[in-house]
C-alpha cells in the first residue's frame, strides 16, 4: 500500500490497464482450472469490462498496489474471491446470469413492480412463502423484498438491522436451505429476491467484533476504538444524530474493548451496532466474500443499507464522503465479475444532490448501484398531499440531475422507516416558504395535531432541543382513510383512497422501479401491536410494519370494500403501467409547467415510445389546467385515471378533486 494520489482519467486508466495486463495471464490459467473453458471465456470478459471499475476506486481507498515487484496484492486478491465464488455459484444461478447478460437492464422494464414485507408478518416462516406467491403474482410483482432476514443479535436489534451472522437466517423464520428454496419458488415465476445487506455495521455479537475485542490480529482495525473522549468529541461537533431520542451521539464506550481498558467504539445507530472500518482493506475483503457467497443463495438485489455513512472524515457529517462511492464501485465491479445476474439498490436517504452518486452519476459515469430510493419524490409527495400544492415538488425535483440510463429510481409511497422532512432550504425559500415553519407544519399535520387534520401518525424522533421530528405511520392512517373510517365519515373514506390511489398513480408513472409497501395494497391501517413487545416498544416504526391481515385480504376482489377498491387499483397501476413503454426506467421524465399550484404534471417518453403525461391534483376540490402549450396532447388518450377521460375544454384540462389521469399516445 501506498500514498494515495489523486489522478486524472487517462492516468486511472492506464494504471489499471497495465495492472490487468499483469494480473490477466495468471487469473486466465486459474478461472481454466477452476470453471473450466467456456466458463472461464465469461469470467475473463467481466474480468475486462469491470477491472476500470475496480481498480480506480481501490487505488483511490487503499493507495498504489502495484508495489516495489508490481505484485497488485489487494486486486489480484480480490479477484480471486471473485473467480472462488464463480467457481462455487450454482448453476441454475448460472443460468439467470446467462438470461441477465442478454438482458442486463431487465429491471428497467415497466412489468418490474416491487414488494417489500418482513417474512414473519407476511407469512410466518420462509417455507411458507410459495403460498403466497400467487397473492404476489395478483399485483404483479416481478420482485420481492424481503425485510432484514440475517440471523439478528438477540433481544433489541433495530428491527434485523443489527446482524451477528451473515451466513444464517433468523432462526424464528428458517434456515439458510429456506432461503435458497425461497429464491428458487420466485425465480420460478420470475421473480428477484431482494434482501438487506447491512454493511455500515455489524450486531457487537458478530464474530468479527468478538474477535476483535479478544485481540485477533487478523481483525485488528475492524472497528473503530478511542481511549478517551478526544476524538469521539471532535467527530460528533459535525455529525447529526440517527436517533437523537434513544441513541443520542455516535460513539459507545465498551469496557471490554482494548484488552480490558476500555474504548469508546463508533456505533452510528445503536450502541450495539458497530461501525466497521472500511478504510482497512481486509474489512472490505470481509464483506465482499459474505456478498458473494449470499449472491450465490439466490439473492439477486441486495439492498445496501444505511451506505452513506461507510467512511468517516473528521470536520465532515460523515456521510457521502467520495471513498462511500469508491467502496460501492469496487464491490458492484466484483460482485459482477463472479455473479453477473446480481444488482446493488442504494439505501441512501439524503439531499438530492448528494442521492444521484450513488446512482453513478459523477461528473463522469461509474457504475454504482442500479438502483437507489427516490427519497425526494416520496417527502415530495406527503408534503404535497398535506399543503395540497404542488409547488414545491416541482421545484425540487425540477432541480434534480437526471440518472445514468442504466440505473433506475426505486418509487414508494411509504416503507419500514419513518419519514423525514428532506426539504431543502433552497427549495422552500424559492416558493416563499419558511423551511422550518413547513417542517414544523408536516410533523404537526401527519401527527394529527394540525386543526382540521385527516392524518394519523405520529412523531418519531422528536428532538426538542432543534425542533426535528420524523414521521411514523402508515399509508392508510396518513391519508386519512384510518380517521374516516374510525368516525364512520364516507366522504372522507373516499377523499382517504382517493389520496392514497393518487400517491400510487405517482410511484407507479414517475419511471424507474414501484416498490409496493406490505399491507398498503390492502390500505391497512397502524398496527399498535408492538407496544405489547418490550423490545419493540420503544420505537414507534413498528405501528406501520402490520401483520398480514388474512381476513381484510380476504375482502380483496369485493369492490364495496375499501380493501377490494384499493387492491384494485393497484392492480391496475400495475397491468396498465406494464404495457407502457414510455414507463421504461431508461426513458425521461420531463416536469410540464402548469397554471394552478395544486397540479403536479410530467411528461415522460423513451426511444422507443410515444409521449406519456400524468396529471395529478392535490386538491379536495376540482381545478383545470391550460394544456394549449402541450404540443402533441390532442394525439394522448386516457389509459387509466380515477374519473373516466380527461376533459379538455376550452384549451383546459379539468381535474377532479384529488384525481389523476395517465396519458399516453396510441
Ligand atoms: C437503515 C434502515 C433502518 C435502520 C438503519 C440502521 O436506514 O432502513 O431501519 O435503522 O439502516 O441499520
Amino acid at each position: 500500500m501506498g500514498v494515495i494520489t489523486l489522478r486524472s482519467d487517462s492516468e486511472r486508466r492506464r494504471r489499471a490497464t497495465a495492472a490487468l495486463q499483469r494480473l490477466r495471464p495468471v487469473v486466465a490459467e486459474e478461472a481454466e482450472h477452476e470453471l473450466g473453458r467456456a466458463e472461464a471465456v465469461g469470467f475473463l470478459a467481466r474480468l475486462d469490462l469491470w477491472f476500470l471499475d475496480l481498480h480506480g476506486p481501490l487505488e483511490a481507498l487503499y493507495g498504489d498496489d502495484d508495489g516495489p515487484d508490481g505484485q497488485d496484492v489487494l486486486v489480484g486478491r480480490l479477484v480471486r474471491l471473485a473467480l472462488a465464488a464463480a467457481a462455487d455459484r450454482p448453476t441454475e444461478l448460472r443460468e439467470t446470469d446467462r438470461r441477465r447478460e442478454v438482458e442486463p437492464r431487465w429491471y428497467q422494464e415497466p412489468r418490474t413492480v416491487g414488494y417489500v414485507a418482513y417474512t414473519d408478518r407476511f407469512c410466518g416462516t420462509l417455507d411458507a412463502l410459495p403460498k403466497r406467491l400467487d397473492y404476489l403474482s395478483e399485483l404483479g410483482v416481478s420482485y420481492l423484498h424481503l425485510m432484514p432476514l440475517l440471523k439478528p443479535r438477540p433481544g433489541e436489534n433495530d428491527g434485523g438491522y443489527a446482524v451477528m451472522d451473515y451466513r444464517a437466517v433468523d432462526p424464528r423464520i428458517g434456515t439458510m436451505d429456506d432461503l435458497e428454496a425461497a429464491a428458487r419458488a420466485l425465480r420460478e415465476r420470475g421473480m428477484s429476491l431482494c434482501v438487506d445487506l447491512v454493511l455500515n455495521h455489524t450486531a457487537r455479537e458478530h464474530p468479527w467484533a468478538k474477535a476483535w475485542l479478544a485481540g485477533d490480529p487478523a481483525y485488528a482495525d475492524f472497528y473503530f476504538a478511542f481511549h478517551d473522549r478526544n476524538m469521539p468529541d471532535a467527530y460528533e461537533a459535525t455529525i447529526s444524530d440517527v436517533f437523537p431520542d434513544r441513541a443520542p451521539g455516535s460513539f459507545t464506550w465498551v469496557g471490554t474493548a482494548r484488552g480490558g481498558r476500555g474504548a469508546w467504539v463508533w456505533t452510528t445507530f445503536f450502541g450495539y451496532q458497530w461501525d466497521l472500518n472500511y478504510a482497512n482493506p481486509n474489512v472490505f475483503a470481509a464483506v465482499l466474500e459474505t456478498v458473494l457467497w449470499l449472491a450465490n443463495r439466490g439473492i439477486e438485489i441486495f439492498r445496501m443499507d444505511a451506505v452513506p455513512f461507510m467512511w468517516k472524515r473528521l470536520g465532515t457529517s460523515c456521510m457521502n464522503q467520495p471513498e462511500v462511492h469508491d467502496l460501492m464501485q469496487a464491490m458492484h465491479a466484483l460482485v459482477k465479475m463472479a455473479a453477473p445476474a446480481t444488482i446493488f439498490k442504494a439505501e441512501a436517504i439524503v439531499s438530492p444532490e448528494d442521492l444521484v452518486p450513488y446512482l453513478g452519476g459523477h461528473a463522469r459515469y461509474r457504475p454504482e448501484c442500479e438502483l437507489a430510493y427516490h427519497n425526494q419524490l416520496m417527502v415530495m409527495l406527503w408534503s404535497s398531499l398535506a399543503t395540497r400544492d404542488a409547488r414545491l415538488a416541482v421545484q425540487s425535483l425540477r432541480r434534480m440531475a437526471t440518472i445514468p440510463v442504466d440505473t433506475a429510481w426505486a418509487t414508494y409511497v411509504r416503507c419500514h422507516d419513518d419519514i423525514g422532512w428532506a426539504v431543502s432550504d433552497t427549495d422552500a425559500w424559492a416558493v416563499g416558504w419558511s423551511p422550518v415553519a413547513h417542517r414544523r407544519f408536516l410533523n404537526d399535520f401527519y401527527a394529527g395535531t394540525y386543526p382540521m387534520s385527516h392524518a394519523r401518525g405520529a412523531l418519531f424522533q422528536d428532538d426538542p432541543e432543534t425542533g426535528d421530528a420524523r414521521i411514523s405511520g402508515s399509508c392508510a392512517a396518513l391519508c386519512g382513510i384510518s380517521e374516516a373510517r374510525e368516525r364512520g365519515d364516507e366522504a372522507a373514506l373516499e377523499a382517504g383512497i382517493r389520496r392514497h390511489v393518487l400517491l400510487h398513480a405517482v410511484t407507479f408513472a414517475w419511471g424507474g422501479v414501484p416498490l409496493l409497501y406490505m399491507g398498503d395494497e390492502l390500505a391497512l391501517d397502524n398496527d399498535l401491536s408492538y407496544l405489547d413487545d418490550p423490545a419493540l416498544a420503544e420505537d414507534n416504526r413498528w405501528m406501520h410494519r402490520p401483520w398480514f391481515d388474512a381476513e381484510a385480504a380476504a375482502r380483496r376482489d369485493d369492490p364495496a370494500t375499501v380493501e377490494g377498491r384499493v387492491f384494485g387499483w393497484i392492480q391496475r397501476l400495475a397491468q396498465v403501467r406494464r404495457e407502457l413503454p414510455a414507463l421504461h426506467a431508461a426513458g425521461e421524465s420531463e416536469l410540464l409547467a402548469v397554471d394552478d399550484p395544486h397540479v403536479l404534471a410530467w411528461r415522460r417518453r423513451h426511444p422507443r415510445s410515444g409521449h406519456f403525461v400524468a396529471l395529478v391534483n392535490f386538491a379536495d376540490h376540482p381545478v383545470s389546467v391550460d394544456v394549449r402549450a402541450w404540443e402533441g396532447l390532442g394525439e394522448l388518450g386516457t389509459v387509466l385515471s380515477a374519473d373516466g377521460d380527461l376533459q379538455v375544454d376550452d384549451g383546459r384540462a379539468q381535474l377532479p378533486g384529488l384525481g389523476f389521469v395517465w396519458l399516453a399516445e396510441a
